[in-house]
This record gives C-alpha cells, sequence and structure tokens, in this order.
C-alpha cells in the first residue's frame, strides 16, 4: 500500500519540545507521534530526526523493536489472530485464510506479520498466543474476544464492526 501523509510539522515541533531532553525522549516522542496518527509514518522518523539529531537509526531501530510501535498506517479495527500451538491445531490457519479471502488482502502481503485493508478499518496482526487456549482457536477484535471459532461465523462478526461506523 502507497503511503500518501501530509505532515503536520507544527504539531511535530510541538512534541519534540515538549519531550526534548526529558529521559526517555526517543520513546515518548514516538509514543506521542503514534498516539496523534495512530502509527509513526516514515517521514516524521525523519523529520524528528533532523530536528533532535538523533541519529535516524536509532529511531529506526526503536520504532520497529517495540511491538507497541506501527511504522505502517493501521486499521481503525485491529483483528488479533493467534498462532500459538492450540490455535494452529485447531484450524487458526483456516481462520487466517478467512480474513484474508473475506478483507481481500492481496497474496504479496499475507506472509506479512500485520496487514491493512484498503480503505484501512481493519488491521490483522498474528500474534504467538492470546493467553485463552482453552478457547482455541481465537481471535481478538479490538478487545472482544472469540473463541472456538470456525471460518463461517467471521462474516458475521466482521459485520458488527463494520456496521458500528456507519
Ligand atoms: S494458543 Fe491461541 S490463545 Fe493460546
Amino acid at each position: 500500500m502507497e503511503e500518501i501523509i501530509k505532515l503536520d510539522e507544527k504539531k511535530l515541533d510541538r512534541i519534540i519540545a515538549h519531550y526534548a531532553n526529558t529521559h526517555g525522549e526517543v520513546m515518548s516522542t514516538l509514543e506521542a507521534i503514534q498516539e496523534e496518527e495512530g502509527y509513526i509514518p516514515k517521514e516524521a522518523l525523519k523529520y524528528v530526526g533532523e530536528k533532535t539529531g538523533i541519529p535516524l537509526s536509532q529511531l529506526y531501530s526503536v520504532g520497529t523493536f517495540y511491538a507497541g510501535f506501527s511504522l505502517k498506517p493501521r486499521g481503525k479495527h485491529i483483528i488479533t489472530l493467534c498462532e500459538g500451538t492450540s490455535c494452529h491445531v485447531r484450524g487458526g490457519p483456516r481462520l487466517l485464510s478467512g480474513l484474508f479471502e473475506l478483507l481481500q488482502i492481496p497474496q504479496e502481503e499475507r506472509s506479512e506479520k500485520s496487514v491493512t485493508t484498503e480503505d484501512r478499518l481493519f488491521t490483522i496482526e498474528k500474534t504467538r498466543c492470546l493467553g485463552c487456549c482453552s478457547l482455541a482457536p481465537v481471535i481478538k477484535v479490538d478487545e472482544d474476544i472469540y473463541g472456538y471459532l470456525t471460518p463461517k461465523r467471521l462474516p458475521e462478526i466482521l459485520k458488527k464492526y463494520e456496521w458500528n461506523d456507519k
């Protein structure tokens, strides 16, 4: 997906000034950008680097190391699909294929750890274990857990979130 953004430099300047020279400056600055934008645009990383003198490589490694940061746009609803052992043996891969088909995720993006739909309504993220293995196979949509799931129930679940946004 092509990244098209318009940087709000005034907003970034405010964030940079707020966290300048504080302990944990890089983390706090990136957190604030992600909170404002929903993710950390690469252009914003470059801008922060130029303004603060923090090497881009350092900003980039912090942005990619922590699971809580995303350098790619994320959808309004986050679908977390469990790839842990219990979910895997009880049909997790079929759920993943079902989600890819329903949300029309292009083949070439399907092996990525996280993919977002063209309309930015949903992001599918893969994880190791959601901590509720007895309900396997499981997905989480935002804060809602769906267990003992079959691909047949996916359309009805996704519709709930689509309708809530209309
Ligand atoms: S393996 Fe899926 S919730 Fe633990």
